[in-house]
């Protein structure tokens, strides 16, 4: 086993104890928003070393173009290990340009173009022979609305991903292991232990998007990538996985793209705020919403536009 296995075996996510648990929400997406509630972060428990944070994933002056139209514009920023980054800004910013050009997804878009770059642990995920394959194993990414495999089983769409690991990948029993871990983490578990032989599109919407994050935490990513993930979804599949997405905050770096600015604020620990193609700005979620220190930030999170 490689070193960096190791390390990502030893940070598979734990159970979040209660105290970890955001608080319930009191508030649906459909009722009139109230003022951003920031979550303080979570207190080092007494006598244990300050983790390091050191960034997990980094752009260094990426620009992402579509043809000739530039979409990001020299964005610079690290994604710190173990915390969950929160991407906000208006329609069309580049949000999830940013965001497919983390994991290679962008270059599937013909006429797509990268430059500047990305690193994984310090090391270029598209320089040095990497692989875009490769990549997504290590930075897994789930989209605004689900999109399991339809032909495929409940339980194969999560083994699906462990196929790329070919030779040395699981055995059978040991993917069955897999699945109903991922299955658990994902919070589906329950729901579907007897549903595994079912076609994928049987499950509601709300299902779907958790058994794609299943799918994408079965390969043990160091980070994963949510674009809208609730986006399509009624308020309490939108707990599960907000829920989820806390938690996973103890294991790997989570980058989340939200219009909705109170799900920002429960879920992350750090936010971006994109205009125009550029990273505006980068700082603790409470910082940015309640003292953000450019005035296009604050006319945003103030609600002045977008
Ligand atoms: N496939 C494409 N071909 C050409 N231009 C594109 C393509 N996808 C996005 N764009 C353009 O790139 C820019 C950034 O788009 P992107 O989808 O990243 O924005 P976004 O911030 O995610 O928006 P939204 O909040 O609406 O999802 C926009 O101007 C958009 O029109
Ligand atoms: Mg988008």
């Amino acid at each position: 086993m490689r070193v960096e296995d190791a390390e990502a075996e030893a940070a598979w996510p734990r159970k979040a104890t209660a105290e970890e648990m955001p608080e319930p929400r009191k508030d649906a997406d459909t009722q009139p928003a109230p003022a951003v509630s920031i979550r303080e972060p979570v207190p080092e428990a007494p006598g244990q070393p300050e983790q390091p944070v050191h960034p997990r994933l980094a752009t260094h002056r990426l620009n992402a173009y579509f043809g000739e139209v530039r979409a990001v514009r020299n964005a610079t920023v690290e994604f710190p290990d173990r915390q969950v980054t929160a991407v906000i800004g208006p329609s069309g910013c580049g949000k999830s340009t940013l965001l497919r050009c983390l994991n290679r997804m962008h270059e599937t878009v013909p006429g797509a173009g990268v430059e500047g770059d990305v690193t994984l642990d310090g090391s270029s995920i598209y320089r040095g022979g990497s692989s875009a394959i490769g990549v997504r194993r290590n930075i897994g990414m789930v989209f605004q609305r689900p999109t399991p495999f339809p032909t495929m089983s409940v339980r194969d769409n999560v083994a699906s991903g462990l196929r790329i690991l070919g030779r040395g990948g699981p055995s059978r029993s040991e993917a069955d292991g897999i699945v109903e871990d991922s299955l658990t983490r994902a919070g589906l578990w329950d729901e579907v232990k007897d549903r595994l032989r079912e076609s994928a599109i049987a499950l509601s919407g709300g299902q779907q998007q958790r058994l794609c994050i299943a799918r994408a935490l079965a390969t043990k990513p160091r980070v994963l990538l949510l674009d809208e993930p609730t986006a399509s979804l009624d308020p309490l599949s939108t707990q599960t996985i907000e829920e989820l997405v806390y938690e996973l905050r103890t294991a790997i770096a989570v980058v989340i793209v939200t219009h909705n600015m109170q799900q920002a604020a429960r879920v992350s620990d750090r936010t971006a705020f994109m205009l125009g193609g550029e990273l505006i700005e980068v700082a603790a979620t409470k910082t940015l919403f309640t003292n953000p220190s450019d005035s296009r930030t604050e006319a945003y999170v103030t609600g002045r536009f977008g």
